[in-house]
């Protein structure tokens, strides 16, 4: 058995699968404006990529077309090319010595693979046996908001409803947006490709395979058994609706959240406005509370409209609205974030 290293030399030597997707073009971003220490940085993607390259600091990055024994003499891979090629080459990486921080959903559910957000349970990262797990964008984003809440005061139940941008379906899914807004605008006539439904000034159920005997969808199932394994409460009660909505890359979500001890308004905005990776955007002079928007292109998550919740007479229930950007914190930032722990 190789030595698995647990912590990354600094600088290190990265490799990025699937560098060219939307995931992928925003970790390239994220290590440039932290100043992540690479010593190497290899790119790779698939073989419609060949000859493309990437720029990345200084450098313009030559781009490589992904193969068995590719991820060998590296010491961290960013891994954002889908569940199936996580699945054939992680393991691969991670037995040749190197740490794995996946996208995908290809490991969450394995035990032995910690599920991290850095501001929410850090402590399982130091468990790690080559591969991490970054969590569902949804999951990511929803418990940075929940985390406060748990710790003050307990968490109940939950019950939820996502806004999901285009993004989370990848680069493609973002090109169909503005091609299907473009030719409505025009009154041309667009036919979806990468999305079931039309996009254009419209909004349907996520777009992943739904289960028969529950009625849940795949995204509600990962998002339910992800924030349960973030916040370490495996029977907390959830209930959620996905939905796709025609933005472009930051997913909003209302959550309805059941404490176990009453908290106010007040002491709830103290919270979020303490916590770390959250912005609270709470204005209701202006009207003015978390829009995808604003989330767009930031690091932190936006939360407000922090409301105790009529459907609850003993006052233990609160609402709230966050929206983050599902590129950056619902994935290459939240990516990048855990690869500073292993560095410290
Ligand atoms: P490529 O651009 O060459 O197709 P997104 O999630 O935005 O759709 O991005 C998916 C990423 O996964 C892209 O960088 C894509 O590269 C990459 N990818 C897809 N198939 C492969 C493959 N067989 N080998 C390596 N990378 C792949």
């Amino acid at each position: 058995m190789p030595h698995r290293p647990v912590r990354l030399p600094s600088p290190a030597r990265l490799a990025i699968v699937g560098a060219t997707g939307a995931v992928g073009m925003e970790l390239l971003s994220c290590l440039e404006q932290r100043n992540f220490p690479v010593q190497q940085l290899r790119l790779f993607a698939s073989e419609r990529s060949a000859g493309r390259r990437l720029k990345f600091r200084s450098d313009t990055l030559p781009l490589e077309v992904l193969r068995q024994g590719s991820l060998s003499d590296v010491d961290l891979v960013l891994c954002s090319a889908g569940s199936k090629l996580a699945a054939r080459y992680a393991p691969q990486a991670a037995e040749g010595g190197a740490i794995v921080i996946d996208n995908s959903s290809a490991f969450r559910t394995q035990p032995q693979v910690p599920l991290v957000v850095p501001e929410v349970n850090p402590e399982t990262l130091a468990a790690h046996a080559g591969i991490i797990a970054n969590p569902n964008c949804v999951a990511i984003i929803a418990s940075l908001a929940l985390r406060p809440l748990q710790r003050a005061a307990g968490l109940r139940r939950l019950s939820m409803a996502t806004y999901q941008a285009a993004s989370g379906g990848g680069a493609a899914a973002m090109q169909e947006l503005l091609s299907a807004t473009r030719a409505a605008l025009s009154g041309e006539s667009f036919a979806p490709r990468v999305l079931p439904h039309p996009y254009a000034f419209n909004l349907f159920s996520h777009n992943s395979a739904v289960d028969m005997a529950s009625g849940l969808n795949e995204e509600e199932i990962k998002v339910t058994r992800e924030l349960r394994r973030l916040l370490s409460s495996p029977a907390l009660p959830i209930g959620v609706t996905c939905i796709r909505v025609p933005v472009l890359r930051a997913h909003a979500m209302a959550l309805t959240v059941e404490l176990d001890r009453a908290l106010s308004v007040a002491e709830v905005r103290r919270l979020m406005a303490e916590a770390a990776g959250l912005r609270l955007v709470d204005d209701r002079e202006r009207n003015l509370f978390p829009m995808p928007l604003a989330a767009t292109g930031i690091d932190e998550v936006l939360v407000g409209r922090v409301r105790t919740d009529g459907s609850d007479p003993s006052g233990h229930t609160i609402a709230l609205f966050v929206a983050g950007d599902q590129l950056r914190k619902g994935a290459a930032l939240n990516a990048v974030q855990i690869a500073e722990q292993l560095m410290l």
